[in-house]
Protein backbone atom coordinates (compact mmCIF):
# COMPACT_ATOMS: atom_id res chain seq x y z
CA UNK A 1 0.00 0.00 0.00
CA UNK A 2 1.26 3.50 -0.97
CA UNK A 3 2.65 5.41 1.85
CA UNK A 4 1.19 8.41 4.40
CA UNK A 5 4.30 9.97 5.24
CA UNK A 6 4.06 13.64 5.92
CA UNK A 7 0.23 13.01 5.77
CA UNK A 8 -1.75 14.55 9.38
CA UNK A 9 -4.91 12.16 10.06
CA UNK A 10 -7.46 12.72 12.49
CA UNK A 11 -9.80 10.22 14.00
CA UNK A 12 -12.62 11.13 16.36
CA UNK A 13 -13.27 8.44 19.45
CA UNK A 14 -9.69 7.11 18.67
CA UNK A 15 -8.74 5.76 21.51
CA UNK A 16 -10.12 2.82 21.77
CA UNK A 17 -12.16 0.15 19.74
CA UNK A 18 -12.40 0.41 15.98
CA UNK A 19 -11.21 4.30 16.38
CA UNK A 20 -8.01 2.93 18.05
CA UNK A 21 -7.15 0.25 15.04
CA UNK A 22 -8.10 2.86 12.70
CA UNK A 23 -5.36 5.34 14.42
CA UNK A 24 -2.98 2.68 14.54
CA UNK A 25 -2.79 1.45 10.85
CA UNK A 26 -2.73 5.08 10.05
CA UNK A 27 0.30 5.71 11.53
CA UNK A 28 1.91 2.33 10.20
CA UNK A 29 1.65 3.79 6.84
CA UNK A 30 3.68 6.90 8.18
CA UNK A 31 1.00 9.37 8.78
CA UNK A 32 1.47 11.41 11.94
CA UNK A 33 -2.10 11.08 14.17
CA UNK A 34 -4.06 13.25 16.00
CA UNK A 35 -7.00 11.28 18.18
CA UNK A 36 -9.72 12.57 20.27
CA UNK A 37 -10.99 11.00 23.15
CA UNK A 38 -14.48 12.20 25.04
CA UNK A 39 -14.17 10.11 28.20
CA UNK A 40 -11.04 7.41 27.78
CA UNK A 41 -8.04 9.49 28.89
CA UNK A 42 -5.89 6.93 29.85
CA UNK A 43 -6.04 4.80 26.80
CA UNK A 44 -5.71 7.67 24.89
CA UNK A 45 -2.43 8.46 26.71
CA UNK A 46 -1.72 4.84 26.17
CA UNK A 47 -2.55 5.25 22.37
CA UNK A 48 -0.09 8.18 21.93
CA UNK A 49 3.66 6.11 23.81
CA UNK A 50 2.12 2.89 21.34
CA UNK A 51 1.72 5.16 18.14
CA UNK A 52 5.32 7.17 19.10
CA UNK A 53 6.68 3.63 19.41
CA UNK A 54 5.93 3.31 15.80
CA UNK A 55 8.15 5.74 15.00
CA UNK A 56 4.95 8.50 14.74
CA UNK A 57 3.36 11.39 16.06
CA UNK A 58 0.66 11.46 17.91
CA UNK A 59 -1.76 14.36 19.84
CA UNK A 60 -4.15 13.63 21.84
CA UNK A 61 -7.36 15.69 22.08
CA UNK A 62 -9.84 15.80 24.27
CA UNK A 63 -13.38 16.90 22.88
CA UNK A 64 -17.54 15.84 23.15
CA UNK A 65 -18.00 16.10 19.55
CA UNK A 66 -21.75 16.36 19.71
CA UNK A 67 -20.93 19.37 20.51
CA UNK A 68 -20.27 22.11 17.97
CA UNK A 69 -17.81 24.00 19.52
CA UNK A 70 -15.67 21.10 20.84
CA UNK A 71 -15.66 19.70 17.75
CA UNK A 72 -14.33 22.49 16.12
CA UNK A 73 -12.12 23.53 18.66
CA UNK A 74 -10.70 19.96 18.15
CA UNK A 75 -10.15 20.42 14.16
CA UNK A 76 -8.53 23.64 14.99
CA UNK A 77 -6.15 22.33 17.53
CA UNK A 78 -5.11 19.54 15.36
CA UNK A 79 -4.32 22.24 11.83
CA UNK A 80 -2.47 24.29 14.50
CA UNK A 81 -0.21 21.63 15.70
CA UNK A 82 0.34 20.25 12.63
CA UNK A 83 -0.40 23.05 9.70
CA UNK A 84 -2.55 20.62 7.62
CA UNK A 85 -5.01 17.81 8.13
CA UNK A 86 -5.11 15.15 4.96
CA UNK A 87 -7.72 12.38 6.41
CA UNK A 88 -10.52 12.70 8.98
CA UNK A 89 -12.30 9.93 9.92
CA UNK A 90 -15.71 10.12 12.19
CA UNK A 91 -15.51 7.56 14.07
CA UNK A 92 -16.88 8.33 17.11
CA UNK A 93 -20.59 7.06 17.93
CA UNK A 94 -22.80 5.22 20.55
CA UNK A 95 -25.68 3.46 21.35
CA UNK A 96 -29.29 3.70 23.36
CA UNK A 97 -30.81 1.04 22.22
CA UNK A 98 -34.49 0.73 23.04
CA UNK A 99 -37.82 -0.30 21.08
CA UNK A 100 -39.69 2.89 19.78
CA UNK A 101 -42.07 2.78 22.37
CA UNK A 102 -39.53 3.21 25.33
CA UNK A 103 -37.16 6.02 23.05
CA UNK A 104 -37.24 8.86 24.99
CA UNK A 105 -36.14 12.91 23.27
CA UNK A 106 -32.97 12.43 25.29
CA UNK A 107 -32.01 9.56 23.93
CA UNK A 108 -32.80 10.58 20.21
CA UNK A 109 -30.71 13.41 20.58
CA UNK A 110 -27.53 12.30 22.16
CA UNK A 111 -27.47 9.28 19.64
CA UNK A 112 -28.00 11.93 16.74
CA UNK A 113 -25.74 14.42 18.25
CA UNK A 114 -22.92 12.88 18.98
CA UNK A 115 -23.01 9.88 15.31
CA UNK A 116 -24.50 12.75 12.99
CA UNK A 117 -24.02 15.97 13.97
CA UNK A 118 -20.49 15.87 15.47
CA UNK A 119 -19.73 14.28 11.34
CA UNK A 120 -21.51 17.90 9.95
CA UNK A 121 -19.47 19.90 12.75
CA UNK A 122 -15.81 18.32 12.21
CA UNK A 123 -16.36 17.78 8.40
CA UNK A 124 -17.13 21.51 7.84
CA UNK A 125 -14.29 22.88 10.24
CA UNK A 126 -11.63 20.72 8.37
CA UNK A 127 -12.74 21.74 4.95
CA UNK A 128 -11.29 25.33 4.48
CA UNK A 129 -7.64 23.51 4.61
CA UNK A 130 -8.71 20.68 2.44
CA UNK A 131 -9.96 23.29 -0.05
CA UNK A 132 -6.97 25.35 0.75
CA UNK A 133 -4.68 21.80 0.08
CA UNK A 134 -6.38 20.92 -3.17
CA UNK A 135 -6.42 17.53 -0.90
CA UNK A 136 -8.82 15.69 1.23
CA UNK A 137 -9.61 12.08 2.47
CA UNK A 138 -12.56 12.20 4.51
CA UNK A 139 -14.15 8.40 5.87
CA UNK A 140 -17.20 8.64 7.48
CA UNK A 141 -17.99 5.26 10.21
CA UNK A 142 -21.37 4.30 9.05
CA UNK A 143 -22.77 0.83 10.14
CA UNK A 144 -24.70 -2.08 8.21
CA UNK A 145 -27.89 -0.71 9.96
CA UNK A 146 -28.47 2.45 8.07
CA UNK A 147 -29.04 0.56 5.15
CA UNK A 148 -30.93 -2.93 7.17
CA UNK A 149 -32.64 -1.02 10.06
CA UNK A 150 -32.82 -2.80 13.32
CA UNK A 151 -34.97 -3.71 16.08
CA UNK A 152 -34.80 -1.38 19.06
CA UNK A 153 -32.05 1.02 16.90
CA UNK A 154 -34.27 3.87 15.29
CA UNK A 155 -32.21 6.52 16.63
CA UNK A 156 -29.04 4.85 15.78
CA UNK A 157 -30.10 3.21 12.69
CA UNK A 158 -31.24 7.10 11.32
CA UNK A 159 -27.87 8.18 12.58
CA UNK A 160 -25.88 6.04 10.45
CA UNK A 161 -28.54 6.53 7.38
CA UNK A 162 -27.83 9.95 7.61
CA UNK A 163 -24.28 9.98 7.52
CA UNK A 164 -24.71 7.96 4.04
CA UNK A 165 -26.83 11.04 2.80
CA UNK A 166 -24.41 13.26 3.96
CA UNK A 167 -21.20 11.65 2.85
CA UNK A 168 -22.79 11.27 -0.46
CA UNK A 169 -23.97 14.60 -1.03
CA UNK A 170 -20.50 15.97 0.38
CA UNK A 171 -18.46 14.01 -1.84
CA UNK A 172 -20.90 15.93 -4.83
CA UNK A 173 -19.91 19.25 -3.46
CA UNK A 174 -16.16 18.58 -2.54
CA UNK A 175 -15.18 16.61 -5.59
CA UNK A 176 -13.64 19.42 -7.56
CA UNK A 177 -11.10 20.05 -4.36
CA UNK A 178 -9.46 16.26 -5.19
CA UNK A 179 -11.67 15.50 -1.38
CA UNK A 180 -13.14 12.42 -1.46
CA UNK A 181 -15.50 11.45 1.17
CA UNK A 182 -16.80 7.78 1.71
CA UNK A 183 -18.80 5.75 4.21
CA UNK A 184 -17.34 2.52 6.16
CA UNK A 185 -20.48 0.42 6.80
CA UNK A 186 -19.17 -2.25 9.35
CA UNK A 187 -21.26 -5.28 10.55
CA UNK A 188 -21.19 -6.19 14.04
CA UNK A 189 -17.50 -5.87 15.48
CA UNK A 190 -15.78 -7.16 18.58
CA UNK A 191 -15.64 -4.05 20.50
CA UNK A 192 -16.80 -2.92 24.01
CA UNK A 193 -19.79 -1.36 22.09
CA UNK A 194 -21.23 -5.22 20.90
CA UNK A 195 -20.16 -6.39 24.82
CA UNK A 196 -22.63 -4.62 26.18
CA UNK A 197 -25.18 -6.58 24.04
CA UNK A 198 -26.17 -9.94 26.71
CA UNK A 199 -24.61 -12.94 25.52
CA UNK A 200 -27.32 -14.96 24.65
CA UNK A 201 -28.43 -12.06 22.19
CA UNK A 202 -25.38 -12.35 20.58
CA UNK A 203 -25.09 -15.71 20.13
CA UNK A 204 -28.23 -15.09 18.29
CA UNK A 205 -26.68 -12.41 16.24
CA UNK A 206 -23.74 -14.82 15.10
CA UNK A 207 -26.55 -17.41 13.99
CA UNK A 208 -27.65 -14.84 11.58
CA UNK A 209 -23.97 -13.76 9.91
CA UNK A 210 -23.48 -15.64 6.83
CA UNK A 211 -19.36 -15.72 7.68
CA UNK A 212 -20.62 -17.19 11.06
CA UNK A 213 -18.26 -14.52 13.05
CA UNK A 214 -18.38 -10.67 14.07
CA UNK A 215 -15.80 -8.52 12.53
CA UNK A 216 -12.93 -7.61 13.88
CA UNK A 217 -12.14 -3.60 14.48
CA UNK A 218 -8.82 -4.26 12.42
CA UNK A 219 -10.82 -5.45 9.95
CA UNK A 220 -12.62 -2.42 8.99
CA UNK A 221 -9.12 -0.42 9.74
CA UNK A 222 -7.88 -1.84 6.88
CA UNK A 223 -10.35 -1.09 4.36
CA UNK A 224 -10.18 2.37 6.00
CA UNK A 225 -6.51 2.81 5.44
CA UNK A 226 -7.06 1.45 1.55
CA UNK A 227 -9.12 4.45 1.53
CA UNK A 228 -6.88 6.75 3.22
CA UNK A 229 -3.83 5.62 0.61
CA UNK A 230 -5.06 3.77 -2.19
CA UNK A 231 -8.59 5.45 -2.97
CA UNK A 232 -7.80 8.37 -5.32
CA UNK A 233 -10.97 7.19 -7.38
CA UNK A 234 -13.05 6.25 -4.66
CA UNK A 235 -15.93 8.79 -3.36
CA UNK A 236 -19.51 8.98 -2.70
CA UNK A 237 -19.09 5.07 -2.15
CA UNK A 238 -20.45 2.74 1.33
CA UNK A 239 -17.82 -0.06 1.81
CA UNK A 240 -19.87 -2.99 3.66
CA UNK A 241 -17.38 -4.66 5.95
CA UNK A 242 -20.34 -6.97 7.52
CA UNK A 243 -19.64 -10.95 7.11
CA UNK A 244 -22.52 -11.17 4.51
CA UNK A 245 -25.01 -9.82 7.50
CA UNK A 246 -26.70 -7.30 4.50
CA UNK A 247 -25.83 -8.36 1.07
N1 LIG B 1 -18.98 -2.40 17.17
C1 LIG B 1 -19.89 -2.57 16.24
O1 LIG B 1 -20.55 -3.64 16.16
C2 LIG B 1 -20.15 -1.50 15.21
C3 LIG B 1 -20.89 -1.83 14.07
C4 LIG B 1 -21.14 -0.86 13.12
C5 LIG B 1 -20.66 0.43 13.29
N2 LIG B 1 -19.96 0.73 14.41
C6 LIG B 1 -19.50 2.12 14.55
O2 LIG B 1 -18.09 2.16 14.67
C7 LIG B 1 -17.69 3.30 15.44
C8 LIG B 1 -16.77 2.84 16.56
O3 LIG B 1 -17.50 1.95 17.38
P1 LIG B 1 -16.83 0.95 18.43
O4 LIG B 1 -17.45 -0.37 18.24
O5 LIG B 1 -15.34 1.10 18.41
O6 LIG B 1 -17.45 1.59 19.77
P2 LIG B 1 -16.87 1.71 21.23
O7 LIG B 1 -15.91 0.62 21.51
O8 LIG B 1 -18.07 1.88 22.11
O9 LIG B 1 -16.07 3.10 21.15
C9 LIG B 1 -16.78 4.30 20.91
C10 LIG B 1 -15.78 5.40 20.68
O10 LIG B 1 -16.53 6.61 20.42
C11 LIG B 1 -16.05 7.62 21.29
N3 LIG B 1 -17.10 8.57 21.61
C12 LIG B 1 -18.36 8.32 22.04
N4 LIG B 1 -19.01 9.48 22.27
C13 LIG B 1 -18.13 10.48 22.00
C14 LIG B 1 -18.21 11.89 22.03
N5 LIG B 1 -19.33 12.52 22.42
N6 LIG B 1 -17.12 12.60 21.68
C15 LIG B 1 -15.98 11.98 21.29
N7 LIG B 1 -15.85 10.64 21.23
C16 LIG B 1 -16.92 9.90 21.58
C17 LIG B 1 -15.54 6.90 22.52
O11 LIG B 1 -14.62 7.76 23.16
P3 LIG B 1 -14.42 7.80 24.78
O12 LIG B 1 -14.27 6.37 25.24
O13 LIG B 1 -13.20 8.62 24.94
O14 LIG B 1 -15.63 8.47 25.36
C18 LIG B 1 -14.91 5.67 21.89
O15 LIG B 1 -13.60 5.94 21.45
C19 LIG B 1 -18.99 3.93 15.97
O16 LIG B 1 -19.37 5.01 15.14
C20 LIG B 1 -20.00 2.80 15.81
O17 LIG B 1 -21.31 3.28 15.67
C21 LIG B 1 -19.67 -0.20 15.37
Amino acid sequence: MRRLDNQVALVTGGARGIGKDIAVELARLGARLAINYNRSEDAATALVEQIQQLGSECLAVQADVSRSDQARRLVEATIHHYGRLDVLVNNAGITRDKSLKSLTDEDWEAVICTNLNSVFYTTSAACPKMIEQGYGRIINISSFVAQSGNFGQCNYAASKGGMIAFTKSAALELAKHNITVNAVAPGFTATEMLAKVPERIQETLIAKIPLRRFGKPNEIAQTVVFLAAEGDYITGQQININGGIYM
